[in-house]
């Protein structure tokens, strides 16, 4: 099933560029998307005016149309395919999250069942591909592994899909969703030297994810259902986010035919960064530095200074400039985490929370509205499960590889759709000709 077109982009009339040097005036259409800001469509700008526009963090600039996810970053607002982060996070589960991001609609009992038989019937991986494990290094960061083992995906399914056909790409990201958690786990596993636990397909997605992370073939592990559910959870909150930099990165990869566990291997290097889906593990160790209560003020003010390259992690967002209402849902899990896990006088806690207040009073951060965004929240309900901080962005890359696949998808199923290639304002030597090594 593909995903169901519900909107299309309006005309929104034209817009008119005129260039005081020359005079010259150019026209641009305009278009209206179903909610959010109005776009002039520059795409013919070059061939009619010669010029470019330079716009190099994609600060003002709508790379693609999407159905899929809409921000309103003033609002403090996250809808996938319509519905609101925070209803979903409180009556949905992260299969049906899935499907609707996939799929376009909710599902209905019938296609949920046919989603997690089609999911569960992929946990596994090719037994070959355990292999590659042995050959990283026992303390290499498990993203590195993520990287190399989901990019040696495409070794074992290079001719199997046809990316030009929309059941052929389903099935691409069907295995990606169902064996992602698996090659996760085995990283953690690979690292402290524990056996790889094979998936319980009995279990649902979360839950089988924290089997293959903490069972041991010497003991029984049962899952808490209270952990399951705040996993559950990180996962719908993290499953897609618009045109982010690791999803646009998947998409540039996709644009040129790439093999799609190619291109999530390349979104998951994305993500890897500090400035991105590393946030979270920068969080715990940001907290580790700072130490004690006494020291957040030295802290705060090196966040202000604008000489020291430090940032507070876990701070601010390109995108929310009110809340973020990812972190407003997990400030509750997380408090709820930690009372059933019996925390009460977790010194990083402890840290974290006057850290918020702090930040939330002082003028710095509340002029350039630097709210905590999900990182800050996720590295500490992530931390009091016992996951190691270096698993963070791990789990970070599990959900959005929901996102990335359905943003993978639409576009190649987008009839219009080319390579990605953006220009430049060239700033270097013009033509020079070449000058001999004697004459240097
Ligand atoms: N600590 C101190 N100052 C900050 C911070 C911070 N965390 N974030 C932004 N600023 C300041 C920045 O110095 C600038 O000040 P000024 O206007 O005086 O020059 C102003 O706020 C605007 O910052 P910016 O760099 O223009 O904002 P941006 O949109 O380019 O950056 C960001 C967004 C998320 C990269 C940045 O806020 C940051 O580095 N935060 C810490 C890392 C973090 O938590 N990242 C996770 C993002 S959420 C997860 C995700 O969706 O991927």
């Amino acid at each position: 099933m593909a995903a169901k077109a519900t909107t299309t982009r309006e005309s929104a009339g034209t817009v008119t560029l005129t260039v005081d040097a020359t005079g010259e005036s150019f026209t641009l259409p305009l278009h209206r998307g179903s909610v959010g800001p109005t776009v002039f469509d520059i795409r013919k700008l070059y061939a009619e005016t010669g010029m470019f526009t330079f716009d190099p963090a994609f600060m003002s600039t709508a790379s693609c149309e999407s159905r899929i996810t809409f921000i309103d970053g003033e609002q403090g607002l996250l809808l996938y395919r319509g519905y609101p982060i925070e209803e979903l996070a409180e009556h949905s589960n992260f299969m049906e999250v899935t499907h609707l991001l996939l799929y376009g609609e909710l599902p209905t009992k019938r296609e949920l069942d046919a989603l997690t038989n089609n999911i569960t019937g992929h946990t596994m991986i090719h037994e070959q591909l355990t292999q590659l494990f042995r050959g990283f290094r026992r303390d290499a960061h498990p993203m590195a592994i993520m990287v190399g083992v989901v990019g040696a995906m495409s070794a074992f399914y290079h001719d199997h899909h046809d990316i030009y056909d929309s059941g052929e790409r389903m099935i691409a990201a069907l295995r990606l969703i169902a064996k992602i958690p698996t090659i996760a786990a085995m990283a953690y596993k690979y690292s402290i030297g524990q056996p790889f636990v094979y998936p319980r397909n009995d279990l649902g997605y979360a839950e089988n994810f924290l089997h293959m992370m903490f069972s041991v073939p010497a003991e029984e592990y049962v899952v808490n259902p209270v952990l399951a559910r705040a996993i559950d959870d990180i996962f719908i909150l993290h499953a897609d986010h618009e045109q982010n930099a690791s999803t646009s990165t998947v998409r540039l990869a996709g644009s040129s035919g790439a093999n799609p566990f190619a291109c999530i291997a390349a979104g998951i290097a994305c993500l890897w960064g500090p400035a991105h889906g590393g946030a979270n593990e920068a969080v715990l160790s940001m907290l580790g530095e700072i130490g004690s209560r006494d020291r957040i003020p030295e802290f705060i003010a090196r966040a202000k200074d604008k000489d020291d390259p430090f940032r507070l992690m876990g701070f601010g967002h390109r995108v929310y400039k009110n809340f973020d209402p990812r972190a407003n849902v997990l400030r509750t899990r997380a408090h709820e985490v930690l009372e059933t896990l019996g925390i009460r006088d977790d010194q990083l806690l402890d840290l974290a929370m006057e850290l918020e207040r702090i930040a939330l009073e002082d003028e710095y951060f509340v002029k350039r509205r630097l709210y905590p965004n999900i990182d800050f929240y996720s590295g500490i309900i992530l931390q009091a499960m016992g996951i190691p901080p270096s698993l963070f962005t791990v789990l970070f890359a599990i959900a959005r590889t929901v996102g990335w696949c359905a943003q993978w998808a639409e576009m190649m199923g987008d009839p219009s759709q080319k390579i990605g290639r953006p220009r430049q304002l060239y700033t270097g030597e013009p033509q020079r000709p070449y000058v001999p090594i004697d004459q240097r």
